[in-house]
């Protein structure tokens, strides 16, 4: 039934239609005892509850729709994870136990291991077995209130195994209910078939792959980092991803201070991602040419990092956006509820600010802020509700989940019993 109506919820929501900057973040909407109605998959009235003129109206005479009681609950626009590598072959927990005994993640990255060896599994993998992983995975955040989710590519590294992931990525979208956004980073690591060569790696990007992606994929991502993709080469292949109609993301800044959110600023990038070590400059750059500030606390936290300069940067009047990072090596957690209150309690973030950056911000990062991240009439059907009636839950609850229903498009996905 495409048909819902939600009564008596306690409806908390950023506004509009773009990305939420700077202090600004910390202003919700709110509406008690608020109803919502749904047609299609759309959100067609949002208001007082009781709203029974519009039912008429909107439903039509005699129609049947579902009805949803939300007393006593908090209602929120569905969560965006803006930025995932949940497609990948095979696992890395000895990578993760080395790191335990003091091994750094680039360490490990150098001896062969860390990315190139999920890329050495997801070859082998069939777009099945990637998709089967990726659902299983997507299951868990669905049930965590997600119902819009980037995906990247980019534990292929040639040609046919990216095409596979980007096959994959597709199935995953067209196989569930919520949003995917795909995301081409063939530019992830360089395969060791082209080590020491990496200006020869990004030339095969630019002439085999990129011409050859632009219908799978809408953005397009690189690992803009020391001894990974530098400046030159980040900004030749962006700037070709560029012309030819990609969006762009990059992953700036993470392990050391390189320039990578002014690159992302200078080259009008929908989102810079990670920006742990960002600099001023980068801040205030990305600030003014409205780069969205995609945060990841979770990576921060399992690398035992210092967590991105999150207060900075609102102050800075950036729009910040959080995400999970969910992948098999930095972060292997897609955890909402974890990532919250890290963000309130490490990150110095408001519990208003962490709604935002969770749906209008990560929306705007994914390039969907028109359809996306708000509860307002146009826009699309997607709700969290919430078990309690109070936003301060969410991160008090500490890394537990408060979800008790999941809307995409107007269905119900997720139903806690
Ligand atoms: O965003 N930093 C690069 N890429 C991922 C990690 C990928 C991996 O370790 O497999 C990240 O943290
Ligand atoms: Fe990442």
């Amino acid at each position: 039934m495409s048909n819902l109506y939600i009564k008596h919820a306690t409806i908390v929501t950023p506004l509009g239609n773009q990305a939420v900057k700077g202090a600004e973040m910390g202003r919700l909407n709110i509406i008690e005892d608020g109803a919502i109605l749904i047609k299609d998959g759309i959100i067609r009235y949002v208001g007082n509850s009781n709203p029974l003129r519009q039912i008429y109206t909107i439903f039509g005479h005699g129609a049947t729709f579902k009805e949803i009681d939300a007393k006593g609950r908090v209602v929120l626009p569905g969560f965006v994870d803006s930025h995932t590598h949940m497609v990948f072959g095979g696992f890395r927990p000895d990578e993760f136990r080395m790191r335990l005994e003091g091994a750094s993640y680039m360490s490990i990255m150098e001896k062969g291991g860390g990315i190139q060896n999920t890329v050495n599994a997801t070859r082998k993998a069939s777009v099945a077995e990637l998709v089967e992983n990726a659902e299983w995975l997507m299951d868990r955040m669905i049930s965590m209130g997600v119902t819009t989710a980037e995906v990247k590519s980019g534990y292929g590294l040639d040609y046919n195994s990216e095409a596979k992931m980007l096959a994959a990525i597709s199935r995953l979208a067209s196989r569930k209910k919520i949003e995917v956004v795909p995301t081409f980073l063939g530019a992830h690591a360089i395969p060791e078939e082209y080590k020491g060569r990496t200006s020869e790696y990004v030339d095969l990007i630019i002439s085999e792959m990129l011409p050859k992606f632009k219908k799978a994929a809408k953005f397009c991502d690189v690992f803009t980092e020391k001894n990974v993709f530098e400046l030159e080469d980040s900004r030749r292949l962006m700037e070709a991803a560029k012309s030819l109609g990609y969006k762009l993301k990059f992953h700036a800044d993470e392990i050391v201070q390189l320039g990578g959110a002014e690159l992302a600023a200078e080259l009008g990038a929908v989102s810079a991602d990670h920006l742990l070590h960002v600099s001023d400059k980068g801040i205030k750059d990305m600030a003014e040419k409205n780069v969205v500030a995609t945060l990841l606390p979770l990576t921060a936290f399992a690398l035992k990092e210092d967590y991105a300069p999150a207060r900075k940067m609102i102050e800075a009047g950036c729009a910040v956006a959080l995400a999970t990072d969910l992948n098999p090596g930095s972060c292997f957690s897609g955890s909402i509820p974890l990532m919250i209150a890290l963000a309130c309690i490490y990150m110095g973030m408001t519990i208003e600010e962490v709604i935002t950056a969770l749906t209008i911000n990560g929306a705007a990062a994914c390039g969907l802020a028109d359809r996306k991240g708000t509860i307002q009439p146009g826009k699309d059907g997607d709700l969290v509700i919430l078990e309690f009636d109070n936003i301060n839950m969410l991160p008090y609850y500490v890394g537990m989940n408060c979800v008790k229903t999941t809307i995409a498009k107007g269905k119900v996905i997720f139903e806690n019993a």
